[in-house]
């Protein structure tokens, strides 16, 4: 398989902070990789300098096995940029703002024209599109934003953070068009300190931390690996003390009680199969079970355990 995005050692130091420390990954072509972890972790000094807007103080960007230091223009082509802040004139239009990446980038006449209808399209902005950016509301701007990341029919899209601060309903959107890109073929490189979005978006995930990438794999295989067991919710009427003594009574298995929902157990096992059954026998004649729901390991509990901070503080 081709690499569509390979990093190799790479270091950023501001002054004595040592941000981005020796990071190495890769990216097939096709795959969406995310780089998930918390504010200050060198997800953005990491992008900045695999889009060649920083230069890295050691180390090696490729991109399709062209190297970004030695062969800056091949490389960038090849590169869609969603950067982190928006970046946009608030007196042009939303076509008019794309019209103006599309040119920097050398698109002209009918297939410039055709390239900015197809990108508002796939940011679902065609209807808005000849009104003043300014007028738009926040969300909407980050979706001209990624959209002028597109213009040039980049292979591989690079996005920083694209939903930070956006409303629910362009938050939805914006990984919609992300999820339509990587089906239709694109590479994607896509950093959040959201873990639900890196699950949703990404086939592979890189944990970063400190400007090391500490774990990576499948988001399913990092869960399997680094929280085996499994749990679940029981939802119960009758004596919810007796229900949590009769549960926390099986061995390997613990019981809390939900904070805000008294009749709610969370019951956790750390090894092993599935115990709910047991769960629910030792239940049988002491409450009568309401509902019960396995409860997923989220990457959220499996940065917990690798580092023994939050990703959101
Ligand atoms: N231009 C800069 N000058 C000095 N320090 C910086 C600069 N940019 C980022 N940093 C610091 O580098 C670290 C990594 O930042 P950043 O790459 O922005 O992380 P993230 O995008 O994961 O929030 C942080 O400690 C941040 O304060
Ligand atoms: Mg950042």
């Amino acid at each position: 398989m081709t690499a569509a995005l390979e990093c190799e050692g790479l270091v950023k130091r501001y002054g004595s902070l040592l941000a981005v420390d020796g990071l190495k990954f890769s990216v097939t072509e096709g795959e969406a990789y995310g780089l998930l972890g918390p504010n200050g972790s060198g997800k953005s000094t990491t992008i900045e300098m695999v889009v060649g807007v920083l230069i890295p103080d050691s180390g090696t960007v490729r991109v399709h096995g062209h190297e970004m230091a030695r062969h800056p223009l091949r490389a960038k082509r090849l590169v869609g940029y969603v950067p982190q802040e928006v970046a946009l004139y608030p007196d042009l239009t939303g076509r008019e703002n794309l019209r103006y990446f599309g040119r920097l980038f050398g698109l002209r006449g009918q297939r410039l024209r055709r390239r900015v209808a197809e990108v508002l399209d796939v940011v679902g902005l065609a209807d808005r599109a000849d009104e003043r950016l300014g007028t738009y509301s926040g969300g909407m701007q980050r979706r001209v934003n990624i959209a002028a990341g597109l213009v040039h029919e980049p292979k591989v899209l690079v996005l920083d953070e694209p939903t930070v601060g956006v409303d629910p309903q362009s938050r939805n959107a914006i990984l919609e068009s992300v999820e339509r890109l990587v089906a239709g073929g694109t590479t994607v490189l896509y950093t959040s300190h959201y873990m639900e979005e890196v699950e949703r978006v990404c086939d592979r995930v890189g944990i970063i931390d400190r400007g090391r990438i500490i774990a990576e794999g499948r988001p399913e295989e990092l869960m399997a690996t680094l929280s085996p067991g499994g749990r679940a919710e029981v939802e119960v009427d009758g004596d919810v003390q007796a229900a949590g003594v009769a549960v926390a009574a099986l061995p390997g298995v613990a019981v809390t009680v939900a904070d805000h929902r008294p009749r709610l157990l969370l019951v956790t096992w750390t090894e092993g199969a599935d115990r709910l059954p047991d769960v629910l026998q030792a239940l049988n004649g002491v409450a009568a079970v309401v509902r019960t729901a396995a409860v997923r390991p989220s990457l959220e509990e499996v940065f917990l355990h690798l580092t023994g901070t939050s990703l959101r503080d």
